[in-house]
């Protein structure tokens, strides 16, 4: 790698952000396409979230990601939100523009729908409502791409319910109808459902095992888990013994990347098998 004068400059700001494979995502996408440019992991303090974004445009950074725990305080930080990133109540990808101000938008409901595409591209969002397993961070940016997709009916189920509750107050618009329910009711609520998404930590490499009898979902439907460490788990694991097409997390992780990569180095990326491997390999070796 030859870094110049010239070299375009982006990164991903988090606390601790060593776990992240942002940089080996986008550092894969320059170097298949042959552009001057690196992004690099920063280490960010939240108390110094606003000083080290407000530096982006003296630094001659394009912009960054963002992740745990900056993607709510960015809001109020940088003086542009796109409408989505406001009603999702999250920023994961900053954009220096030409007047040096920052604009913050979220991705992850674009990644989650492009992977979804990838994957079961004959899945109907008029076919049967979507279950979705709880209302952290990511299932508000869940909802609001199903939303957005035009699902008739989101049926949110999550340990605390209030978080649920709040989720289909803020994100219901009059295209989706989404509800919220109580956890002990998930068995049930897959009854006629034509996707079901795990949105929660359980099944990642050392949280519990997500407990859930899959008995009454229609074999037709899709079933999609976005955590990626472990991408096998139980969840696809006993879907696909049961016959459903199966949608792993890591489609969508490299999926979100996209729209800030193109803003920043001028190039649309390709999400492929290639880079597919080389992302993989970083989720192994840890
Ligand atoms: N593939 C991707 O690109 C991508 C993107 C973002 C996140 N993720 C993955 O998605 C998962 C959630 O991330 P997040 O940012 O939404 O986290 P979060 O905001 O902390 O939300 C965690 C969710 O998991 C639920 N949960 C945790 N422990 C539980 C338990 N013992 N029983 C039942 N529910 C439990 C929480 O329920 P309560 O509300 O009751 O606490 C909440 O709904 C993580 O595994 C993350 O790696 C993947």
């Amino acid at each position: 790698m030859r870094i110049t004068g010239r070299t375009r400059l982006a990164g991903i700001m988090g606390w601790p952000v060593s776990h992240s494979r942002s940089p080996a995502l986008h550092n894969f996408w320059l170097g298949e396409y042959g552009i001057d440019g690196v992004y690099v992991p920063l280490p960010v303090r939240p108390e110094q979230l606003r000083q080290a974004l407000r530096a982006l445009p003296a630094l001659g950074f394009r912009g960054c990601n963002l992740t745990i725990p900056h993607k709510e305080a960015a809001l109020s930080i940088v003086d542009r939100v796109d409408p989505l990133a406001r009603r999702i109540g999250a920023v994961n990808t900053v954009i220096v523009a030409p007047d040096g101000a920052l604009e913050g938008r979220n991705t992850d409901a674009f990644g989650f729908r492009e992977n979804l595409n990838d994957c079961a591209p004959d899945w109907d969002p008029a076919a049967g409502g979507a279950v979705v397993f709880g209302a952290g961070g990511a299932a508000r940016a869940v909802v609001a791409a199903l939303i957005e997709a035009r699902v008739p009916e989101i049926r949110l189920v999550n340990r605390t319910i209030g978080r649920a509750e709040i989720l289909a107050r803020d994100l219901a618009v009059p295209h989706g109808r989404v509800s919220a329910h109580p956890w002990a009711a998930r068995d049930a609520l897959l009854d006629g459902a034509g996707l079901l998404v795990n949105t929660t930590s359980l099944g990642m490499t050392g949280a519990p095992e997500l407990e859930i009898d899959l008995s009454q979902l229609p074999t037709d439907a899709v079933v999609v888990d976005i955590v990626y460490v472990p991408l096998n788990t139980p969840l696809l694991v006993a879907a696909r013994q049961r016959g459903h097409r199966t949608v792993d997390g890591l489609g969508m992780l490299l999926h979100q990347g996209r729209p800030g990569f193109e803003a920043w180095f001028g190039t649309p990326a390709r999400v492929t098998r290639e880079l597919r491997a080389a992302v993989l390999t970083t989720l192994v070796a840890r």
